[in-house]
């Protein structure tokens, strides 16, 4: 049998499905959380308050998305959760700890743990892009190769590997915000803050930026705060908060289906479908999490499902009587679990988690509708069952 697949979607941490739900056990997986924050500029006459009684949780792990019209406020109060200001009146905890009433220094401390990505990358011009990401370790690594081990890692991760020593003006402006990024990341932050980050980008790099995001987000869990009016990525974020005036007057889940639509659009399988038939088939899609190392299910098994990997690896392992062979390592977009569906013979491989996996999975019934709903899906499974049976 397939690993379970449950109704309640689990790729949302329960404790992000009702904010009215939200207890002390939602209290201690707060990455962010703010409560009656106010802020004022100037003094006396000239004394201004920008921000007004603000309220705001985010999860560990979660991604959202601010939005709102410029001079509301919201890159005030990203310099406060990022602990560049002091907090005034109201109180902020980042991963738990207070920030009001720190100190210059221990307000540095936290900032040491927070990932910061800016519009103006903020690139010293004469170091290297490794130089300029390794600095991000040298506040708290002190190993020389270690150092450059990781920031060699993390340039390769956002698939700069062939512009380690390139200086930010021989660099175009995407690969500029990827080492931005890459600095950001390269410590493993818990908080990621940023503001803008592809508000100078085309279409297709401001795109690279947010899944390359929402990758480490997803695999490390870790709580991206994103001041955005690029309308473009609004699908990467699992809710949107608005700010007008100095108030957060609103705070909108995504829902998980039309996450799910955004998804399936971008996955060459499913972007043949008419939109109606998309929507439908996110509604039948249930998500499974799976931990690294577990069995999603076992050659010779009797198939229920369909899968589609939402994020993360999984591999197909043949076993043997000689010994296991694992034939294919499949990503976000990839799927398996067709054979069976397609001849009904029972699963011809085994596949496993190779790192934490989020599956949408479709049953029998929903794959077979959706098969006779679209030549372009019957194709592609077509292709890809001819070449996986090779
Ligand atoms: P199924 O037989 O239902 O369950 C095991 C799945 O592993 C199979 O469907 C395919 O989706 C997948 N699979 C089998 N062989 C390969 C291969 N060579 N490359 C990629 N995926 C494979």
């Amino acid at each position: 049998m397939d690993l379970p697949v449950t109704k309640q979607r689990p790729s949302q941490p329960a404790t992000r499905s009702n904010p009215a739900l939200r207890g002390e056990a939602f209290a201690a997986n707060c990455a962010i959380c703010v409560r009656n924050l106010n802020h004022t500029f100037g003094e006396g006459e000239l004394k201004k308050q920008v921000l007004f009684n603000n309220e705001l949780t985010l999860a560990r792990g979660e991604i959202v998305i601010m939005t709102g019209p410029s001079g509301s406020g919201k890159t005030t109060l990203l310099t406060l959760l990022g602990a560049l200001r002091t907090v005034q009146d109201g109180s902020i905890t980042i991963m738990g700890r207070e920030l009001r009433g720190l100190s210059a220094q221990q307000l540095g401390d936290v900032r040491r743990d927070i990932g910061f990505i800016f519009q103006a990358h903020n690139l010293f011009t004469s170091l290297t892009a490794h130089q300029n990401v390794r600095m991000a370790l040298e506040l708290k690594e002190t190993d020389v190769k270690e150092m450059n081990r990781r920031a060699e890692a993390m340039l390769e991760a956002v698939g700069l590997g062939h512009r380690i020593h390139y200086k930010p003006q021989q660099l175009s402006g995407g690969q500029r915000q990827r080492v931005a990024i890459a600095r950001a990341l390269v410590h493993n932050p818990k908080v990621i803050l940023a503001d803008e980050p592809t508000a100078a980008l085309d279409k297709q790099s401001g795109r690279d930026v947010v899944n390359l995001l929402r990758k480490f987000a997803r695999e490390n869990l870790t709580t991206i705060l994103l001041v955005t009016h690029d309308n473009r990525i609004l699908d990467v974020a699992d809710r949107i908060v608005n700010m007008v005036d100095g108030r957060i007057i609103s705070d909108v889940m995504i829902s998980e289906s039309q996450a799910i639509c955004e998804f399936l659009r971008r996955v060459p399988l499913f972007s043949g479908l008419l939109p109606d038939t998309l929507t439908k088939v996110a509604d039948q899609m249930e998500l499974v999490e799976c931990k690294a190392g577990d069995v999603v299910f076992r050659q010779g098994d009797v198939g229920d499902n369909f899968y589609l990997i939402r994020s993360g690896e999984a591999e197909v392992v043949l076993e043997k009587s000689t010994g296991n062979e694992t034939v294919a390592v499949l990503d976000e977009g990839k799927f398996f679990g067709e054979m069976a569906l397609e001849t009904g013979e029972p699963r011809k491989a085994t596949v496993r988690a190779k790192t934490d996996l989020h599956l949408c999975a479709l049953d029998k019934t929903e794959y077979e509708s959706v098969r006779q709903t679209s030549a372009t899906f019957k194709e592609e499974i077509g292709k890809v069952l001819f070449e996986r049976q090779r």
